[in-house]
């Protein structure tokens, strides 16, 4: 039993969609979520860039004593997963674009995955699709405008449907069936690709990703007590009454719960 918080980060409110998620298997754990908006987007960033945000977020999250790191980013997992877990002394999950399950769902063989360009470009994405992906044609679409269209509450418009059209038509029209949601950001256009794409299917990790969240957590005797109240405190690195106005567009304070206090 451990009674201290799991940490999670993410460069803003995308890796919350693991953490709703996590909360519904887990509502006995309190998470520290660590929204780095001041050096949003990670996307275009170099992955040394991303490296060293992840370091000095991971050093804040240690400060908070938190049992664990969820890195609930592609961006940031493809960048720095391997190096935080040889650096410090807590146990690391990260995202990694589900290639597996899009190629053993799609029919016609012929699966999208959109992500950042930190992501695809990563070393990372190269080895999944090289051990994964056998049977399908994998195409990435790298795209660096429709994290923002997220975090500038954007989703539901006709902004968003458009840059949705725009990323995944030519994709569509080739003949994919299936679309790996390869950045955390993107489970908040679900609603708006399925309206765009009737039919096709979406891979989204949040919960296999929060379920091994929680395994972790019974495999090395972490778990907080069962009847622990849980909660979610927010770090903000940019402006905070813009990231939580944010959140509230989306529902994530009506499903995940109100923050118990909101940090900077
Ligand atoms: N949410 C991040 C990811 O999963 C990326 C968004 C960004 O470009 O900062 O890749």
């Amino acid at each position: 039993m451990d009674a201290r918080p799991v940490g999670m980060f993410d460069s803003g409110v995308g890796g919350l969609s693991v953490y709703r998620v996590f909360r519904e298997i887990a509502p006995n754990e309190r998470v520290v979520y660590f929204a780095d908006t001041a050096y949003f987007p990670y996307g275009p960033r170099s992955a040394a860039e991303v490296r060293k945000r992840a370091f000095a977020i991971t050093h804040r999250l240690l400060e908070a004593d938190v049992k664990m790191i969820v890195v609930a980013c592609n961006t940031a997992s493809a960048a720095a997963i391997a190096d935080l877990r040889e650096i410090f002394p807590v146990p690391f999950v990260g995202m990694v674009p589900g290639v597996k399950p899009a190629a053993s769902l799609s029919r016609s063989h012929r699966v999208a995955i959109l992500a950042t360009s930190g992501t695809l470009d990563g070393g990372l994405f190269g080895k999944v699709v090289d051990e994964f992906g056998r049977g399908a044609t994998i195409r990435a679409v790298h795209d660096d405008t429709l994290a923002p269209i997220v975090e500038q509450g954007l989703v539901g418009t006709e902004i968003s449907r458009a840059a949705v059209r725009n990323a995944l038509g030519g994709e569509i029209r080739a003949g994919a069936d299936t679309v790996v949601l390869g950045c955390t950001h993107f489970n908040f256009l679900e609603a708006d690709i399925r309206a765009e794409f009737p039919g096709v299917t979406l891979v989204d990790t949040s919960e296999p990703v929060a379920r091994r969240v929680a395994a972790v957590l019974s495999e090395r005797d972490l778990r907080a007590p069962v009847h622990a109240a849980g909660g979610l405190d927010v770090i903000v690195s940019g402006d905070r009454d813009q990231f939580k106005e944010v959140c509230e567009g989306l529902g994530i304070w009506n499903r995940a719960g109100r923050p118990s206090g909101v940090v900077k």
